[in-house]
């Protein structure tokens, strides 16, 4: 601990952890190296591909910008969540069963964008769903099957009952 150091408290993934971090330090850094949750990435490392998409509050941030401190006393998610009581989320489902990735490196992003989507617009149009995913970037050019990836998500959450027909 050093005399610039702070710490924060915050809900991660359903459960309240504190966590000593310098001020600039971002809450990417954070989650990796303090909680060995490494589904968030660092790519640009300048808030324009989502790689290092994590959800504060409801809303996803680039992690690799967001400073740590920002989160006291919220409530931060990731990936890893999505998965917590055992089973894969339909997102994470659908991904899988249309291949939407090569690498994987922007996998969590996508799919934590998605799940956005989906539960703000349930039945979006091709369109809609290429304009909510147009700040990640995939550098595999996996686009064609994470739109379909998306649209079966959609689909599946609906054959559920998540959402109204
Ligand atoms: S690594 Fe954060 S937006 Fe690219
Ligand atoms: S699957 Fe490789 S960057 Fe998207």
């Amino acid at each position: 601990m050093s005399a610039t150091s702070i710490t924060i408290h915050f809900t991660l993934n359903g459960e309240r952890v504190s966590a000593e971090i310098e001020p600039h330090h971002t809450i990417l850094e954070v989650l990796r190296q303090q909680f060995a949750l490494y589904g968030a990435r660092e790519s640009c490392g300048q808030g324009l591909c989502g790689c290092c998409t994590v959800i504060v509050n409801g809303e996803s941030v680039s992690g690799c910008l967001y400073l740590a401190a920002m989160a006291d006393g919220g409530e931060v998610s990731t990936v890893e969540h999505l998965d917590a009581d055992g089973e894969l989320d339909v997102v994470q489902q659908a991904f899988i069963e249309c291949g939407a990735f090569q690498c994987g490196f922007c996998t969590s992003g996508f799919i934590l964008m998605s799940r956005q989507l989906l539960d703000r617009n349930p039945d979006p149009t091709e369109s809609e769903i290429r304009h909510f995913l147009s700040g990640n970037l995939c550098r595999c050019a996996a686009y064609p099957e994470i739109i379909e990836a998306v649209k079966l998500a959609a689909r599946m959450r609906k054959s559920a009952g998540a959402v109204p027909a």
